[in-house]
């Protein structure tokens, strides 16, 4: 193994997602309380992830079958509260992992943004980041006010202008700008803070930040952009990408393009880590992991029709005008929403019905790998894909009960470190310096 690398975890859909499934305790009557995320940071510090990324979305959907029913019957994606009132829960009972919270741009003013993280990061002394998307639903801008939505690319042109913003103001102060001279008297040197003045077409914003300078100047950004246009929007700006890859070329090739785009925007591609999305299942022996993954299987296909109000929800499309057990039809099929998803799921399910199809939406595993089996043979495969993909990481998921974290971070990570593949302490730093740490 010759270079290690890195670990995120992301902490999807409702945290109460869990609760009728065997390990869910009971999170679905003790939602409100914050007991699951701190317990999820702590224990994903035991086994020195570089960070958890936390979704979010701001609208409970109705776009399956044009109800709001089946999203709220089946708790999809609801009740989610602000990630961003979650994060200083988690870095207050953690020390070195990092938290980054999902941010649609279209939800707040860029200097309201710069605060709150720039905030973030000096509480937690650096361990901040933000995970960027543009927003894909119209029911989200309407709680915003919006009558419509931009369309795909014009979008993140937006959110360009949005990062540029933001940064302008992060980087409104130097970072030793605080001196605290008692001699003098002079807590903040005046030449040290800026006023950027930023004029875009879309934002503009005066600074300088009244909240000072923060730990890592720019926190941490997080990006998941798979169009041609959010893909130079990611090796724009990201810090780390994720990526739900189909299969592991296409998430080789991926890599390469952002690694090339980087370079031809003038920056270092290694200062990018690329985390690939995958959803181990982790037994005790083979038979147990092959058990759980049948089990899966069959729930998955009993809750076709929810993950399909999901995959709605995403692509903006109404799934339920579609005959379950006749082949889905892609003619006519377009989106405003998740390009990516509407395109993986056509090609994925050529000559599957709508609830086959339905039932397999959302596997978060490339075509052609397992990962499941014991953390051992877990282990060696996500080797083996890190020397295809030549990767940097992955970002790890599952219904994140406290019964799957441990077999995260007591089965699965002591034995990729056994294998020397990950980290086995942290070196001490701010949540980017792990992240270049390899
Ligand atoms: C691992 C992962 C996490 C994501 N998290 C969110 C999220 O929390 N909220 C959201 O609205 N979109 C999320 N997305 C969607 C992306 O922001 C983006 O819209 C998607 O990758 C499609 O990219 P495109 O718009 O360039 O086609 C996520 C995507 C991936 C792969």
């Amino acid at each position: 193994m010759s270079r290690k690398f890195h670990l995120g975890y992301f902490l999807t859909d409702s945290h109460a997602q869990a609760w009728a499934t065997a390990w869910g305790g009971n999170v679905g009557k003790e939602w409100a309380s914050p007991d699951l995320y701190v317990a999820a940071a702590r224990e994903l510090e035991r086994a020195c992830f570089d960070y958890v990324l936390i979704e979010d979305n701001v609208f409970v959907a109705d776009a399956y079958g044009d109800s709001m029913d089946i999203y709220l019957r089946k708790g999809l994606s609801v009740p989610r509260r602000d990630p961003l009132m979650v994060a200083p829960y988690m870095l207050q009972a953690t020390r070195h992992i990092g938290v980054v919270p999902t941010i649609s741009t279209f939800a707040y003013h860029p200097y309201q943004l710069a605060r709150l993280i720039g905030s973030l990061d000096q509480l937690s002394h650096g361990r901040a980041g933000w995970n960027v998307v543009t927003g894909s639903s119209e029911r989200a801008l309407q709680n915003f006010g919006h009558d419509g939505m931009d369309e795909h690319d014009a979008r993140y042109d937006v959110a360009d202008e949005f990062v540029e913003a933001a940064n302008a103001l992060w980087d409104s102060w130097d970072a030793d700008a605080v001196v605290a001279d008692r001699s003098s008297g002079v807590l903040i040197d005046p030449s040290k803070v800026r006023i950027p003045d930023y004029k875009g077409k879309h934002y503009a914003t005066r600074g300088p930040l009244n909240s000072g300078p923060a730990p890592q100047g720019r926190p941490v950004m997080a990006q998941a952009g798979s169009s041609g246009r959010g893909r130079i929007f990611a090796a724009r700006n990201a810090d780390t990408i994720v990526v739900k890859a189909k299969t592991l070329d296409y998430a080789r090739q991926y890599r390469q393009e952002i690694r090339e785009l980087a370079r031809s925007l003038g920056r270092d591609p290694d200062t990018i880590k690329l985390m690939l999305l995958i959803a181990p299942i982790i037994g005790a022996t083979r038979e147990e992991a092959e058990l759980k993954r049948r089990k899966r299987d069959a729930d998955d296909l009993a809750e076709a029709e929810a993950t399909l109000a999901k995959v709605s929800k995403i692509v903006d499309i109404d799934f339920s005008r579609y005959p379950l057990d006749e082949p889905l039809k892609a003619e006519g099929l377009s989106t405003q929403g998740t390009r990516s998803v509407l395109t993986d799921f056509i090609a994925r399910n050529a000559g599957r019905t709508l609830r086959q199809a339905g039932a397999i939406a959302l596997a978060y595993n490339p075509d052609g790998t397992s990962l499941a089996g014991t953390a051992q043979d877990v282990a060696r495969e996500m080797v083996e894909i890190m020397e295809h993909v030549g990767g940097d990481g992955f970002l790890v998921s599952g219904q994140t009960t406290r019964h799957f974290l441990a077999e995260v971070v007591d089965g699965l990570v002591p034995a990729l470190q056994d294998l020397g593949a990950v980290r086995n302490r942290y070196a001490g730093g701010m949540l980017r310096d792990n992240l270049m740490e390899f």
